[in-house]
């Protein structure tokens, strides 16, 4: 009878330990919180001085340049990683003055980015250098 016990007890525990670890943190993504909202507030005043004479006021593009939102710019970037984004911005924009602008300002914008994109915000800024963001993976469908 006590090892009949033991024996269910035994099995218990490995079934408990196999949900365990089934349940291991997700990947990082721009689903999981990555910047903070404070940050993207930040952000959007950068935005509206540097970048909003070319892709408009709400980010929905105008003649000179592309949409920063929506489903074209999210295809752009499905698959790549939040350093991808960075360096992009960093080394390419302002068009007119390419790498003007200090890291912090860029990762500030880009967590604006990810704000008007419909990305939810965290507990944690968006760092300001590429190999720290490189695990955050962009994804353009929110994962199951
Ligand atoms: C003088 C106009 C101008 C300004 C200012 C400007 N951009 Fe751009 N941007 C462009 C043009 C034109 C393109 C498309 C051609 C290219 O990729 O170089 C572009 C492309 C981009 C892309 C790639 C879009 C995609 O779908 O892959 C991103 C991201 C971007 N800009 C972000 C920014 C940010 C952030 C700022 C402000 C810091 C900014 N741009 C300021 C003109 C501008």
């Amino acid at each position: 009878m006590m090892a009949r016990v033991a024996l269910i007890f035994a099995g218990a525990l490995a079934l408990a330990g196999g949900i365990v670890a089934q349940a291991q943190p997700a990947e990082r993504s721009v689903w999981t919180g990555v910047y903070s909202a404070e940050q993207a507030t930040r952000g959007k005043a950068a935005y509206a001085q540097n970048c909003a004479s070319c892709h408009g006021e709400s980010l929905s593009g105008i003649d000179v340049a592309p949409a920063l939102t929506g489903s074209g710019f999210l295809n752009n970037w499905n698959g790549t990683s939040a350093g991808d984004l960075f360096t992009r911005i960093k080394t390419t924009m302002p068009l007119n003055a390419p790498d003007s602008l200090s890291g912090r300002t860029v990762s500030d914008i880009e967590a604006y980015l990810f704000q008007s994109n419909g990305f939810p915000s965290g507990e944690v800024a968006l760092p300001p250098s590429p190999p720290m963001m490189a695990g955050i993976k962009i994804i353009a469908q929110k994962p199951q």
